[in-house]
């Protein structure tokens, strides 16, 4: 009697929806544990979702994810591709996985100003520092509580405000271009963050977000080697793909076709028309999509608590703008580019006239390396807004916005790039952005929330009918492909524990 209550109930129909790294993630741990019903629906013809690795020319750009955030033993998207051989030596050593860069690189900079100059570091370095303390401090209030100002970005203003004229006292003629250069800062924290401004980025759960350490790497042959790898491992037929989802009913609300005359709780409704019963569904889509298909992707919806979490967490865009040239108009070394604006002295990181500025926040660009194998190829960064408004732009437009605008930094009326390629990401109907923060107002208790399975406990019908997996829903590593991953095993790994656990639903079945 013991052992076959301890059976795994391996003939549960699980269907998971999305095939990125959280939904692979997700099948392959159940097909381990012998689950053999899986399937994986997905919208677009791919998988992989915000991994993807494109072409410029003859080189390989990912157009979504590109680091390891964190590349040691504990993160698992680390493992796997030591696992899998996708990385080179140097990123792997021991030497590597101990450095700790508290989730900011040091980067080699190298900085250009609206009037043209290239600056130094005697000038631009102080900043900088300032910036990262303050940015450092932000961070605190997590583990200290309280929140002084509801928003980092009203928080690094003001005490920037408050201490910058003593901290550069000794160098007035810089204080004005510095100043500056904190808004180059919070323009590019917003592509760090996936928000339009750090005003939308809620302070005291800012420090939420964990740090592993490690130097962060990339994959060589692009970060799809690595959900290809996965995907090799599930059976053959596993993902239906072209099937976007329409509506998942739960709650046994509604039986489709082909339930067989077995009572499924849920049916799961594709655009198409076609349906498909299950006993759990694991959804995997991004919170921006949520956001955007609240009213009609569950039926029943969502509880209250459940749809303001929704609501109110953070999830913004974040773009790639990838230029190559002839010659680069860098140092050898540098890494980073920063673009200070100097008419920009008054602390505001956001843009008003989107038409005619948006160009303004573009404010960072890092260098593809190693040269050897790139040439001379940069990786610009816009978030918010602007970044969306580009998107609505022609490549040619974009192009010829960029070229001004480098022309306008180097001084160089002849620079012309050779190529570009620009992601889109707000545009993806099946992505709607690129990622979440933890908004003003949120705390960890709405990642919670949004990870929270249903039906919700206490309730008497049949338990985890629908569960929440993705990046989105990761309380400390949220916005990050391990987030993502480590999602999907705990997804995963709830139901193989409500199937082997005494109550699960083998005894129910009885
Ligand atoms: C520009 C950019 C840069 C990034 N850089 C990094 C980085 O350097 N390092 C890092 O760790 N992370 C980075 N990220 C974040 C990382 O890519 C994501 O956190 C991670 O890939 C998300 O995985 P996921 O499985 O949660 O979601 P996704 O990969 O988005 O997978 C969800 C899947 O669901 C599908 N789907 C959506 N709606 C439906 C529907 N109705 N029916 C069926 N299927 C549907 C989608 O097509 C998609 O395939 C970046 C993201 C972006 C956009
Ligand atoms: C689910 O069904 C049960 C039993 O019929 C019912 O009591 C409950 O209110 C339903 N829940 C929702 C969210 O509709």
């Amino acid at each position: 009697m013991d052992s076959m209550a301890q059976r795994p109930d391996r003939d549960s129909q699980i269907f998971i929806i999305g095939c990125g790294i959280s939904g692979i993630g997700a099948a392959q741990k159940l097909i381990k544990h012998g689950f053999h019903n899986v399937r994986i629906i997905e919208a677009t013809a791919r998988s992989g979702g915000r991994i993807r690795t494109g072409r410029l020319g003859d080189n390989i750009i990912e157009i979504g994810a590109n680091w390891i955030h964190g590349p040691s033993k504990e993160n698992p998207v680390f493992r796997l591709a030591c696992d899998y051989q996708l990385l080179d030596k140097e990123s792997m050593s021991e030497e590597n996985q101990a450095i700790d860069i508290g989730g900011h690189p040091l980067f080699v900079p190298n900085w250009f100003t609206s009037s043209g100059r290239k600056l130094g570091p005697e000038t631009m370095g102080p900043a900088l520092e300032f910036f990262m303390t303050l940015l450092e401090r932000s961070q605190q209030f997590h583990s200290t509580g309280g929140e002084p100002l509801p928003s980092v970005g009203e928080f690094i203003k003001a005490e920037a405000e408050r201490l910058a004229p003593e901290e550069w006292k000794e160098d007035r003629d810089n204080f004005a271009v510095r100043m500056a250069m904190i808004n180059t800062l919070l323009k590019l924290e917003c592509c760090v963050s996936g928000t339009h401004t750090m005003d939308d980025v809620g302070l005291g759960a800012f420090g939420m977000y964990t740090t592993l350490p490690g130097l962060d790497c990339t994959f060589p042959g692009g970060y799809e080697g690595l959900t290809d790898h996965m995907m090799k491992e599930l059976p053959r037929d596993i993902v239906l793909y072209n099937k976007p989802v329409k509506c998942i009913h739960w709650n046994y609300t509604k039986n489709g076709p082909n339930t067989g005359g077995t009572s499924f709780p849920v049916t799961i409704e594709c655009v198409n028309g076609e349906t498909f019963a299950a006993d759990h569904v694991i959804v995997t889509v991004p919170l921006g999509y949520m956001k955007k298909h609240q009213n009609t992707f569950l039926s029943p919806s969502f509880p209250l608590h459940k749809l303001h979490s929704i609501q109110r967490m953070g999830f913004g865009t974040n773009n790639k703008i990838f230029v190559e040239f002839e010659q680069p108009f860098w140092d050898e070394d540098c890494e980073l580019i920063y673009l200070v604006w100097e008419d920009e002295t008054h602390l505001t990181d956001v843009v008003s006239d989107l038409k005619m500025s948006w160009i303004r926040k573009l404010t960072g660009f890092t260098v593809l390396k190693p040269t050897e194998r790139f040439g001379h190829v940069l990786c610009g960064w816009i978030a918010g807004q602007e970044s969306e408004y580009m998107e609505s732009l022609s490549e040619l437009e974009v192009l010829q916005t960029v070229t001004q605008l480098l022309r306008i930094f180097t001084g160089n009326p002849t620079i012309m790039p050779r190529k570009l390629l620009r992601s889109q990401w707000f545009h993806e109907p099946y992505s709607c952005g690129s990622y979440s923060y933890v908004a003003k107002g949120c705390s960890g208790y709405d990642i919670d929330n949004l990870a929270e399975p249903l039906p919700l406990k206490g309730s008497n019908s049949k338990p985890l009918q629908v569960l929440f997996a993705g990046e989105a829903t990761h309380r400390s590593f949220f916005s990050t492909v391990h987030g993502a991953l480590l999602s999907g095993w705990r997804e995963a790994e709830r139901l193989i524990s409500h199937h082997t656990s005494a109550s699960g639903s083998f005894s129910s079945k009885l």
